[in-house]
């Protein structure tokens, strides 16, 4: 039978007497029982809640229903059992979280004599080297950097860049267009960007001349991955648009650009080349910087093709709004693998992109 308050009948000394030790060992047992967070809060609940709780039963049923002259005597009892119930709530809630952060201290010991966990420290991928490299030296030259989006529209890759729809020209890259958009008109079209060259029409859309920037990034070509191909490759692109910028600052900027990476010994030409998208166009080649008679990696003739540049042709402009009357530009485009290839003596740039540990860890 668990314990009910009992009415009072005489208020007597003795009557309380009982009434007070009868509810203290009650009091005393049900403790006993407490086992967990819910018991305790049952408990506590049981004793002290608001409503209808024991204490606010005792009050009620004793105290208030007390006849005058017993007023003050059962109100010191009651005031006493009062405190006795609290103690034992808060001893018992104290004991309980005792017992917990006990066997949470065993459950969460930790042996400090094992040895520690190892985490590895990643190292920048020689692609990444080669890149930050050049971009740095381009940095020193006053340019800032801008990236854009692999996922690109024809509009950007092509179309504004001054490659006709259906022009021969659009066949020197082997296009992976994004399945299912025959519906959509040719420019929207979605394809993975066959170079970083359509961040030349992004960044103009958004700035106005000056502009020198460079812009390094992943492309991607249908090629069949080989020694020297690989579907997903690496470029930086350059565009400087300005007023009055001739041939001669592209070739004074590539020229000193290329003795900054490859040394002061080194020497740049050019030879007439096509791109739409700059008129004239040129390919930049480098004197071999393995080399001062012809080794493997230039195919013995002493020079090493790298870039593609020229001056940005003016329909470019239409097309971003800039005045092709007032404004002048050039623009370049080189690739990272093969260089970064080159520079490290690696053999097959498709090392570069099994992420294998024991190739990746000697650029470390
Ligand atoms: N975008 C060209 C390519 O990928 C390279 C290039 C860039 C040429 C800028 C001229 C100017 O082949």
């Amino acid at each position: 039978m668990p314990y009910s308050v009992p009415k009072l009948e005489t208020y007597s000394a003795e009557e309380l007497d009982k009434a007070v030790a009868e509810l203290l060992n009650a009091l005393q047992q049900e403790s006993q029982s407490i086992s967990d967070e819910t018991t305790w809060t049952d408990f506590r609940n049981r004793w002290t809640a608001r409503k209808n709780g024991i204490l606010t039963q005792i009050n009620d049923g004793w105290l208030k229903a007390a006849p005058g002259p017993q007023k003050r005597e059962v109100g010191q009892r009651v005031n006493q059992v009062r405190q006795r119930v609290e103690a034992v709530v808060e001893e018992t809630k104290e004991s309980l979280s005792g017992a917990g952060s006990e066997k949470r201290l065993k459950a969460e010991a930790v042996d400090i004599t094992l040895p520690g966990t190892q985490r590895q420290l990643g190292a920048t991928h020689p692609i990444t080297l080669v890149m930050d490299e050049i971009v740095s030296v381009f940095k020193a030259m006053g340019y800032s950097v801008a990236e854009g989006p692999e996922i690109e529209t024809d509009y950007y890759n092509f179309e504004a860049l001054n490659f006709p729809l259906n022009h021969p020209a659009r066949d020197m890259q082997d296009t992976i267009f994004i399945a299912g958009q025959e519906k959509k008109q040719q420019r929207d079209r979605l394809l993975l960007r066959t170079h970083t060259s359509p961040v030349q029409i992004r960044y103009m859309e958004k700035h106005q001349p000056p502009v020198r920037v460079v812009i390094p990034g992943r492309v991607y070509r249908n090629d069949a991955p080989d020694a020297t191909h690989s579907p997903m490759f690496h470029q930086i692109e350059g565009l400087a648009v300005d007023t009055n910028i001739t041939f001669s600052d592209l070739k004074g900027t590539l020229d000193h650009a290329m003795k900054m990476l490859f040394g002061s010994r080194i020497k740049t030409k050019l030879r007439p080349s096509f791109f739409p998208f700059t008129e004239p166009s040129a390919e930049v080649l480098v004197t071999c910087p393995f080399c001062t008679k012809g080794c493997r990696v230039c195919k013995m003739s002493g020079w090493i093709e790298l870039l593609g540049a020229g001056m940005v042709d003016p329909a470019l402009y239409g097309y971003v709004g800039y005045d092709p009357a007032k404004v002048s530009g050039f623009a370049f485009g080189m690739g990272l693998d093969r260089l970064a290839a080159m520079k490290y003596g690696v053999d097959d740039i498709q090392l570069f992109f099994h992420g294998d540990v024991r190739f990746l860890r000697q650029f470390a």
